[in-house]
């Protein structure tokens, strides 16, 4: 039997080349004009990066990482990439620089999840991380940017969430309200709910269980917790980033029970989602991390980004067409055919010929469907020094020098 893909993983074609180039591009285009700057880390890292990084009551940490052993050491495919930039971070000694500091970056993650449309094993992100700002200005420039990314790949209508998660002190009393709300059903919800009880509640918000679902439900749970009591500041924190964006015109919906899969988050996050995508609608989520710096052994820093599903966005987007290359050689005379080609190249031409010197009819079949036009190079344009140039649309041909040609 011969051996696929893993499942979970997929190919990108040829045929979806030219949208991948095109996401690339405009990343880079947009990320430069705000001066973020591209970095690009290991794809594994110490297993233990993303268990005090993006922690230990997340699904991620808990279920989906591919690890393995190399002479004694735990690596791990990475299944985000802010872990890895906020390593790169302290280990390049950034945090000595005058922030803010401002990374973007594209490449796969890996997560073992259960594959389904929008969601896989080996998928792309692309994001950003920015240190040093504890302003929201720099929440309100992370939430521009990724709107001004879509919007630059014709995406317009999508719908911008946010929240804020507050500080340590702001959630100790939500954590309890929810606790009390959910108590009484607690024996209901899944393995997992019930470890976040005392670790983690706030997560349970974010459980993907359909049990514990129907059971919140029925529960009214919603109805009956008010959401976070920020303090004054993350209160004040929280108001700056809407005013930021309604002077931007950013629109944005409040979403009191948008808590994220991860655990790093502090005061803002948010998450932009479609509703062309079906249950996976999220293409980008992000948010401020303001104790990860130290939780990885680095000084108190700000931090805010943001990351998007490649994938996702690529299923949003029309596909981008193949342009055809500029010429095709047809010849019997294989070492004219190669030189002319090398030529055309040189001069900055897309070009291709034959490489089996085929039949005319042959050579020309596959040249309209590849070029635009065709050169022919045949016995008599060798023996009286010409080259004739065919419109491959029009199918009109004409006798050209080489000098004309490349003129
Ligand atoms: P995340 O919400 O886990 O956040 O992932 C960000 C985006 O990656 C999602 O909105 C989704 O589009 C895409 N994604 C996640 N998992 C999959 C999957 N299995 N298959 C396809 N697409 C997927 C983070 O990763 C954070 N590091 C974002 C961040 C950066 N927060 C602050 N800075």
């Amino acid at each position: 039997m011969s051996i696929k893909a893993p499942k979970g993983t997929k190919d990108i074609l040829p045929s979806e080349i030219k949208n991948w180039q095109l996401i690339e591009l405009k990343a880079k285009e947009i990320f430069d004009k705000a001066n973020f700057k591209e970095i690009r880390t290991p794809i594994f890292e110490d297993t233990n990066l993303f268990k005090r990084g993006v922690g230990d009551t997340t699904d991620i940490v808990n279920k989906e990482m591919y690890t393995f052993e190399k002479s004694d050491r735990s690596l791990t495919l990475r299944p985000e990439n802010t872990a890895g930039v906020v390593r790169a971070y302290l280990e390049h000694n950034f945090y000595r620089e005058s922030p803010p500091l401002k990374f973007w970056y594209f490449g796969p993650m890996f997560r073992y999840e259960r594959p389904q449309a929008g969601r896989q094993r080996q998928f792309h992100q692309i994001g950003v991380e920015m240190f040093g700002i504890q302003d929201a200005t720099a929440d309100a420039e992370c939430i521009m940017l990724a709107v001004e990314f879509l919007k630059s790949l014709g995406l317009n209508d999508l719908v911008v969430e946010i929240n804020s998660l507050g500080c340590n002190t702001c959630r100790k009393e939500y954590k309890e309200e929810l606790k009390k709300a959910i108590a009484p059903f607690l024996d209901g919800l899944c393995e997992d709910c019930k470890s976040r009880f005392e670790k983690n509640p706030l997560r349970i918000l974010d459980c993907k269980n359909e049990t514990c679902n129907k059971l919140f439900e029925e529960n009214n749970l919603k109805a009956k917790v008010s959401g976070i009591k920020l303090c004054p500041e993350c209160a004040q924190h929280y108001a700056n980033l809407k005013t930021y964006l309604d002077a931007l015109n950013i629109k944005y919906t409040e979403n009191t029970f948008l808590v994220r899969g991860l655990d790093y988050y502090t005061k803002t996050v948010f998450e932009i989602k479609s509703n062309n995508l079906g249950s996976q609608n999220a293409v980008c989520g992000g948010g401020r991390y303001d104790g990860l710096v130290e939780t990885l052994g680095g000084p108190k820093t700000p931090a805010v980004g943001f990351a998007m599903g490649v994938e996702r966005l690529n299923s949003l987007i029309p596909q981008v067409e193949d342009t055809k290359i500029d010429y095709f050689v047809v010849s019997d005379n294989q070492t004219e055919a190669i030189k002319l080609t090398s030529k055309l190249r040189e001069l900055g031409f897309k070009a291709e010929f034959d490489y089996n010197s085929r039949k005319f009819a042959k050579q020309l079949e596959k040249a309209s469907k590849v070029a635009n036009y065709a050169i022919i190079i045949g016995e008599d344009e060798i023996n009286n020094n010409y080259l004739t140039l065919k419109d491959l649309n029009t199918s009109e041909q004409k006798k050209v020098s080489l000098e004309e040609l490349i003129k």
